[in-house]
């Protein structure tokens, strides 16, 4: 039996996940892999908190595991920035591979910290970067590689998915769903990056630069997140036929890239209108596969630990095997994005319920050359003198709609933010 040594940095959600995992699944992981997984050293920040470890194996100093000649791979869960990239260099520096799920650190670094494990001829395994338990890099990466890929669209953040599908299926507040996401360990230590789009977007990007073989390090896209959606959009997507679903959409229309973020309404006969809670769902189209659809859980200590192990699996197996595995980040240059594409919309537009109010919004629709295809007003219940327009809008650019918007939101009529989401029509 060949033993690999693990040193942990961080041991929250995913790290006790990850403990939990190898005590739980040692004997089997060790008669497909012939490895021995040994944990030997925990780096916290608070020793004193209850965990699923010895208390012998923790430590607050990374040198105890960066610098330590028993340890064969470094496994991240720190999350964040700094002091995550500084951990993961120095063990690149000892020639020790790396594992991490941390997103927002190969999104923002990921070119140089590839750069350096090449350099120093060890691996970086992120599998668990993106969607949690599914293996949906090294689908792209390896499965699909005799692919030319076209498209990508997900479902890739768990706790949108879940706050989306509370509020729809049990009518819960967003403030409650989000407590809930919080508990079961799925949202970031900093929820806005779930709330407002960061982490699907980060997700987005290394799933479009493993896909198109592009780096994306600098590319400026469109990223929205939930927090506009009322029981409203829902209850109105729903009578129209639609279900609102946060979805990262990566398009290669060839000299340019189409990336995006954001809420849309997708048709309930969409690949993705069913995936509910904490699950992530992703359709690829590759010109040999034609379509794809990978889903699982995308978030949760096991579901994570799972793509954390297989990727430690994988090294322990390769041993130092001097090109990476075929999932590795390719770095071909860079691709310009998109500056502007085409939709079908809903708008819910707060108004004061004042004669007149209708016509003024059509009017600014139509100098921007959008056409309705459903146009319907309410009243507020409780709130006397307000109500919605609600407003499905032909296809049309972008570009022209929000032009619209902008004209629309300078109303005096206008009695709050419009809300505009996008319908997603295409698989
Ligand atoms: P978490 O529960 O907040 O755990 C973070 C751990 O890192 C804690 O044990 C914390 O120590 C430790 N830590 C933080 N800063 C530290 C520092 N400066 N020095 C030493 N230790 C430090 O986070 P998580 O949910 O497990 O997420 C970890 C990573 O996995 C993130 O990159 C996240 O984006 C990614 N990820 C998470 C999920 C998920 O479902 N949660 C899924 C996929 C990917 P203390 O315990 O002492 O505070
Ligand atoms: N916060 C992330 C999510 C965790 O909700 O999808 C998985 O990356």
């Amino acid at each position: 039996m060949k033993p690999v040594q693990i040193g942990l940095l961080g041991c929250g959600t995913v790290g006790s996940g990850l403990v939990e995992l190898v005590a739980k699944n040692r004997s089997i992981i060790a008669d497909r892999s012939g490895l021995d997984l040994q944990i030997r050293r925990v780096l916290v920040r608070d020793p004193k908190k209850e965990r699923p470890v010895a208390p012998e194996l923790l430590t607050t100093d990374p040198a105890q595991i960066l610098d330590a000649k028993d340890i064969d791979v470094v496994v991240e869960l720190i999350g964040g920035l700094e002091p995550a990239r500084g951990h993961i260099l120095r063990a690149i520096g000892q020639r020790k591979h790396v594992v991490t799920a941390n997103k927002m650190l190969l999104a923002a670094s990921g070119s140089e910290l590839f750069r350096r494990a090449a350099e120093q001829r060890v691996r970086i395994g992120f599998e668990a970067s993106v969607c949690g338990g599914i293996p949906v890099l090294r689908a792209i990466g390896a499965g699909l590689v005799a692919n030319r890929i076209s498209a990508i669209v997900g479902i890739v953040n768990a706790t949108c998915n879940f706050i989306l599908t509370k509020m729809g299926e049990e009518h819960w507040h967003f403030a409650r769903a989000l407590v809930e996401a919080q508990r079961m360990g799925i949202a970031e230590a900093d929820p806005t990056l779930d709330l407002d789009g960061q982490d699907a977007a980060q997700k987005l990007q290394l799933l479009a630069e493993m896909a198109f073989g592009v780096t994306l390090e600098k590319a400026k896209f469109l990223v929205e997140g939930i927090r506009q959606i009322e029981d409203e959009d829902i209850l109105t997507a729903s009578q129209l036929g639609f279900v609102i679903k946060h979805i990262a959409v990566a398009r290669d229309l060839g000299p340019s890239l189409e990336l995006r973020v954001h809420p849309a309404l997708l048709g309930a006969t969409h690949p993705l209108a069913h995936v509910r809670a904490e699950a992530n769902s992703i359709l690829v189209r590759g010109d040999a596969v034609t379509e794809m659809v990978i889903s699982g859980r995308g978030a949760g200590a096991l579901p994570t630990a799972s793509a954390v192990l297989s990727d430690v699996i994988e090294i322990g197996r390769d041993g130092q095997a001097e090109h990476g595995p075929a999932w590795h980040l390719p770095t071909r240059g860079e691709k310009p994005i998109a500056a502007d594409f085409e939709s079908k919309y809903y708008l819910r537009l707060p108004i004061k319920d004042v004669p007149g109010v209708i016509g003024l919004i059509t009017t600014a629709l139509g100098k921007s050359d959008i056409s309705i295809s459903h146009l319907a007003a309410t009243l507020i219940e409780g709130k006397p003198g307000l109500g919605n327009v609600k407003i499905v809008a032909h296809r049309t650019k972008e570009s022209a709609l929000r032009k619209a918007i902008d004209e629309i939101s300078k109303l005096p009529v206008l009695s709050g933010r419009p809300v505009v989401l996008r319908i997603f029509e295409e698989n």
